[in-house]
């Protein structure tokens, strides 16, 4: 037997334990090794829920019952959850967890102790909730050298920008809606910020390039400044806005990012919209491989996890360490890249000069840049796209047409190639 225990009963937690509880009996056929739901431990009592029967709040239940070979880690924040795993792993159990700030704090020193303990620590849900991504890139694509990953991994952001656009909306109302849909959290730091997709991005890549990725190193610009305007004026040229987590090997080392960028609608992630995620990663075998589903979610999420428990139903032993746990990434200066950049210039709106201004545009940056011209929704507002430039030479032309015009460049993006 096989018994199974669950810290935290939050919407995560509860959808796994609503999915054992309806699925342990085909699994346990499925597997051949009878599965069992034994506790779950939350300070909650939840009478009058299908979880009642189960629930104790003493951690020590679980820890200290040689039965459970299993407990997954639903637990929020940080230090606590991290405690809870390594109790568990010390206490040789399993450990499956969605908690990604603890992965991408912790995944090092935690995955070194499951192996010290003869145990598994796992972390399918970490990243991409719903979404088969991380068994994808460290057994089915492990063949291949991965060389770039792109996706949308945070759904909160990815709904914001969506109904910014569709609904022609500012960033405060979007964000209103996004909160009191609960999508958003009161303190909307972690997703708008770019916070939650960098520590999922660095989790990916440290499995996609053998080497750890500190999640601090990723350089990261949320999507507090992006206007309707924006997206207007990109839409007009044929491109979306999107928070792009991404990472590419390089040469000289890592290039890893999370920022908003144009995806023109011919890219694989630009109908990506809403909640969904998405994960595209590139391989010398399998080309473009592309991940699409729900990247959060209580049955989604939880769906994760399960896939993570039949893992190690299927493959209990230990397994070989990672390379991440010897290798660290080096991190690449991006400032010498050349890429294409939205301009957004706000400008005094006067129709006779924006002649004028196109050829300014034209002199100074060249004459191949795009020109999105005027928001309809926004006459101070005009942007273009310029051609690959570095970040250094942006500004210097930028300061070289403020010398002509006056006028100053309130905005760039980069643009997804
Ligand atoms: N806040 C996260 C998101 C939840 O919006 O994607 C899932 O990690």
């Amino acid at each position: 037997m096989f018994h199974i225990a669950i810290f935290g009963c939050g919407v995560v937690g509860s959808g796994v334990a609503d999915i054992l509880l309806d699925k342990q009996e085909y699994i346990s056929r499925r597997f051949n090794t009878e599965l069992r739901l034994t506790k779950i431990v939350d300070i909650r009592k939840m009478d009058g829920t299908p979880y009642a029967e189960y629930i104790t709040s003493d951690k020590n239940d679980v820890l200290g019952d040689d039965k459970i070979k299993l407990v997954t880690v639903t637990v929020g924040g940080l230090d606590m959850a991290a405690d809870i795993c390594r109790d568990a792993l010390r206490a040789g159990k399993h450990v499956v967890t969605s908690n990604k700030a603890v992965v991408a704090e912790y995944g090092r020193e935690l995955t070194l102790l499951a192996y010290e303990n003869n145990v598994r620590f796992m972390y399918e849900a970490s990243a991409g909730g719903g979404i088969p991504i991380i068994r994808p890139l460290n057994i089915c694509m492990s063949a291949n050298d991965i060389y770039e990953i792109q996706g949308i991994l945070n759904g909160t952001t990815n709904y914001m920008l969506t109904g910014m656009y569709k609904n022609k909306v500012s960033f405060d109302a979007v964000l209103k809606e996004a909160q009191h849909l609960g999508y958003a959290e009161a303190d909307p730091s972690a997703d708008v910020d770019g916070y939650d997709a960098a520590r999922k991005i660095a989790i990916l890549s440290s499995i996609a390039y053998h080497a750890f990725v500190d999640y601090r190193r990723v350089k990261c610009v949320g999507i507090r400044d992006v206007t309707y305007a924006d997206h207007e004026l990109a839409a007009s040229g044929g491109y979306l806005i999107k928070l792009i987590a991404g990472s590419r090997i390089s040469d000289d080392g890592l290039r890893i990012s999370v920022e908003p960028k144009l995806v023109h609608k011919t890219h694989m992630l630009s109908s990506v919209s809403s909640v969904y995620n998405a994960v595209l990663v590139r391989g010398s075998y399998i080309g473009d491989a592309m991940f699409y589903g729900q990247g959060a979610g209580k049955l989604a999420t939880a769906s994760a996890i399960l896939g993570d428990i039949i893992e190690v139903l299927e493959a209990p032993e230990r397994q070989s360490l990672p390379d991440f746990i010897s290798n660290t990434a080096c991190i690449a200066d991006r400032s010498h890249d050349r890429e294409r950049f939205y301009v957004r210039l706000t400008v005094p709106f006067n129709d006779n000069e924006s002649d004028e201004l196109l050829r300014n545009i034209k002199d100074v940056f060249g004459g191949s840049v795009v020109y999105l011209g005027y928001a309809l929704s926004d006459d101070s507002t005009v942007a273009f796209i310029s051609e690959k430039r570095t970040e250094n030479e942006i500004e210097d032309l930028l300061a070289l047409l403020r010398a002509r015009t006056y006028i100053e460049a309130s905005y760039t993006m980069r643009v997804a190639e």
